[in-house]
């Protein structure tokens, strides 16, 4: 049976938020099968929350609390009542830079998505641009994942390649990497509404509640 209402999206950033701009310019186009329902920051004057209220989607600074890789559990209680609030069907990490933990992951079994800039399971953590540059692999990319209790560890999604040119520097390969995740992201979670998508050998669907 065809899916009738759209997913709605609740998308976490840190960022300058160039993921959820790619992903509302495709949410904008008829027949898209998401809309943003809100973008929650735990950074105030992230970029990510202009890119948002230029659009007119609703966007929120949360405090992250007192941990500096991670949300307390006050803040986590705020996270998961602002996304439920916006009854949000999957949750979308575009440049969130915090673990989430058991709490949050059980309030979204199985919809919480992450983009991560290499071809996982190499380069997982930080700056994994640079790391693909400095150990001298020729080709990089991008990966979205469902996300686990992990760094950056879940069932793959979806993923693309990028080349690495011999006068790349670390920006320059940045930057060319961004360019495949505005393409990839939002291409998963068209793939994802629509139930064409094979995780670990099984197809998955995530549908609006
Ligand atoms: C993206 O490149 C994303 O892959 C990365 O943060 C950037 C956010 O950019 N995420 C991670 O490294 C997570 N491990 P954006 O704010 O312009 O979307």
């Amino acid at each position: 049976m065809e899916q009738t209402s759209k997913l709605r999206l609740g998308i976490l950033g840190s960022g300058k938020g160039s993921n959820m701009a790619a992903i509302a310019d495709a949410c904008a186009v008829a027949g898209y099968p998401a809309e943003i329902a809100v973008v929650v920051s735990d950074v105030p004057g992230a970029g990510i929350l202009d890119k948002a209220r230029e659009r007119g989607i609703r966007a929120e600074v949360l405090p992250p609390g007192r941990f500096r890789t991670k949300l307390d559990d006050a803040a986590e209680r705020a996270y998961i009542g602002a996304l439920q609030e916006a009854r949000v069907d999957l949750v979308v990490l575009a440049g969130f830079m915090r673990i989430l933990k058991g709490d949050f992951l059980l309030a979204y079994p199985e919809r919480v998505i992450n983009i991560h800039p290499s071809l996982l399971p190499s380069f997982p953590g930080l700056e994994a641009w640079r790391q693909a540059l400095d150990y001298g692999v020729k080709v990089t990319g991008c990966t979205v994942h469902l996300v686990d209790q992990g760094v950056d560890t879940g069932p793959i999604l979806a993923q693309a390649t990028v080349r690495i040119l011999e006068d790349d520097t670390a920006e320059s390969l940045h930057e060319r990497i961004q360019q495949a995740e505005r393409v990839l992201y939002p291409q998963t979670i068209e793939s994802l509404a629509r139930g064409t998508l094979k995780v670990a050998g099984r197809k998955s669907r995530i549908i609006a509640r």
